[in-house]
Parts: structure tokens; sequence; C-alpha cells
């Protein structure tokens, strides 16, 4: 496994094909330890890993929240709603207070994209040796997830090996909602490091054309793109012709809390031009996973049938796969020494 070099966990943009197979190689040990018999590990004994999600979650919460017991840390929640943001606290403040009271890493989601990262700086700036893990900023990025559904690719393509290697020169169909997706642009990074071509599929108000240059440099303050090589991206606007040859499909809930202005008026339209089924999968030449990071507008962007449907449908094994991978991020995070931010 190779030295782990990030003190915080920001986005993808910035991680290495060593990074990817570090935390794949380490996810996939957690997932078999309950073979072994063994529920918990000591590792993360004596840290305190606080989730601070100003943004609503199911998912993501509650997984970092268990991956952490499983490495036997201390976990405290925080509950914006009931929490003195309400008397005007800053998130900064509201985060140095968590730092005062001894905690190690912060899990954080908030609804305006770079607050993590920001947090991340004035925490360093305060001297505090806290860590910043991105649980979801706005439409920028969501991290673990595009990690936990790299995993899922993987282990869908080779459970006995699931490696980087799994995604070379696969074809990957993102559809709907790319441009308010966090999840979109994190599996962009993702995707393309590890070799795989993604097709994009959305309607133009959804998908504008700059996402075929999604990952051609990297962002602003980061100098070097540290994947040699990336895959391509296309953008396919007929399902039907993106479909063919697919190797796997992810569909992406409709952000409508993200869309300041009426983008989508017809949902029913939408489902019948965007929405996966039984039928349109028809579509792809071979049978082949249909994933969702969740929660799910059961039809729209995908069928209920569908979603039932485990024999194609990876949605659950995405949410059970989060626990080792999230495992993994926390488990590098503690026990790294730092290079770089
Ligand atoms: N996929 C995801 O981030 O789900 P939650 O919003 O429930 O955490």
């Amino acid at each position: 496994m190779s030295r782990w070099s990030h003190r915080h966990i920001i986005d993808l943009s910035n991680f290495s094909l060593e990074d990817y197979r570090s935390v794949l190689e380490l996810a996939n040990k957690f997932k078999a330890l309950p073979q072994t018999g063994a529920r918990k590990l000591p590792t993360l004994q004596g840290r305190l890993v606080t989730t601070l999600f100003f943004e609503p979650s199911t998912r993501t919460r509650s997984s970092f929240e268990l991956a952490a017991r499983n490495l036997s840390a201390d976990v405290q929640s925080f509950a914006p709603t009931s929490s003195s943001l309400n008397k005007g606290e800053t998130p900064l403040d509201t985060a140095l207070t968590y730092v005062a009271m001894g905690a190690d890493i912060l899990v954080v989601r908030h609804s305006s994209p770079n607050v993590p990262a920001l947090l991340a700086k004035s925490l360093e700036k305060a001297g505090a040796q806290t860590k910043i893990l991105n649980g979801g900023d706005g439409l920028h990025s969501h991290p673990s997830q595009g990690l936990l559904d790299l995993y899922t690719l993987a282990y869908h393509f080779n459970s006995k090996e699931p490696t980087t290697n799994e995604l070379i020169g696969k074809r990957i169909v993102i559809v709907g909602d790319i441009l308010h997706s966090r999840v979109a642009r994190s599996n962009l990074w993702a995707l393309t490091a590890c070799g795989a071509d993604v097709v994009l599929c959305g309607p133009p108000s959804l998908l504008p054309e700059a996402f075929t240059k999604f990952v051609d440099n990297p962002p602003p303050g980061q100098t070097l793109d540290p994947i040699g090589q990336r895959g391509k991206i296309f953008i396919i606007r007929s399902l039907k012709e993106a479909l063919h040859g697919a190797d796997a499909i992810m569909t992406l809930r409709l952000q409508k809390e993200r869309m300041n202005q009426n983008l989508l008026s017809d949902l029913y339209r939408y489902h019948v031009d965007y929405g996966v089924t039984h039928e349109s999968i028809k579509w792809c030449e071979k049978k082949v996973p249909v994933m969702h990071p969740g929660p799910v507008n059961r039809g729209v962007e995908m069928s209920g049938a569908l979603l039932e449907d485990q024999s194609i449908c990876l949605v659950q094994e995405q949410v059970t796969n989060g626990i080792p991978i999230r495992m993994a991020l926390l488990y590098l995070m503690a026990s790294s020494e730092i290079n770089e931010h």
C-alpha cells in the first residue's frame, strides 16, 4: 500500500491511482471482516470522529458513524436543527467548538460548495490538528460516494479481486441531472482516473456541453493532475444511443433543492426520455448493473420495479459498501504521515 499523503479529503481531483488502489484494497479487507468473526477493530480507539452535517443525510452520515464505531472511534453527531446555528453561530465557529471538544476528524456536509475546504484552511490557520473529510458540499464534491461507487463497480466486475484495473476500458453511462450532482463530479474524477470512458446522458438544461472537458484541467488552486492518462468523457443525448455498449449505468436524483429555476417542468416527460426501466435497459447489449447514489425519486429517474430488482440494481450494495469504504478513509486519514495538504 502506498504512503497516504492527504491531510484532508475534499475532492478526488488530487487522488493518484495509488490512492484509489489503497482505498479499494483496504475497503476490501474491511468488507471481509465479518467473515473472520471480527465486528470491530481497535484501530481508532481514543480518537473522536464528529459528523458535522449542515444538510440532511440518511446514508452518508449513518455510514460514517458506523464506520467510525467499527474502528472503535468515539463518535459525536451534530444536529443542525436543534443547534446554536439557530442563534446565529457560523459554520466555522461551530467547527471550532467541536475542535475544542477534541474532534480528530470532522466529516462535513454543507449545501454550499467549498465549505469543507474553507473550514480545513481556517482550522489549519488556527493551528488545529483536526482533519476535514468532505461528506458532500453543494454541487462540488462527494468523495466517499465516488469511491464507494468505484468499489461497487470493481467488485461487480471481479468480486475476487476488485481493483481499479477492472475499470480499464469500461463504458460507464451516467444518466440524469449531471449539472447539480456532486456525485457525478466525483465519479467523473474517479472513473476516468481508473481508465473508464464515461458517457453522460441528459437534457441540455441538466447537462451542459462543457462537461466533456470536466477532467481536462485540475480545479483552481491545484497545479497538477496526478493521473497521466484519463478515460474519455462523451455526451450522448439519446438514452437509447447512450446505453448501446454500456458496461454499467448510474442514474442520478433530480436535485430539485439545487435548481434555482424551473429547469424541468414535466417530470413525466423526463421519465419517458431519461428514466431507467426494465424496458430501457434492453438497449444495452447485455445484462448490466444499474446504480443510484440515493435517495431515489421512484418513477422519475428510475422505475420502482427496477429499484427493487436486486438481480440488476446495486443500490443496496452501494449502501453496504459505503461502510468499508468510509472505514478505509477514516483509517487512512487517522494513521497517515502528512506530506501534503
Ligand atoms: N448518497 C447520499 O449522499 O445519500 P444521503 O444524502 O442520504 O447521505
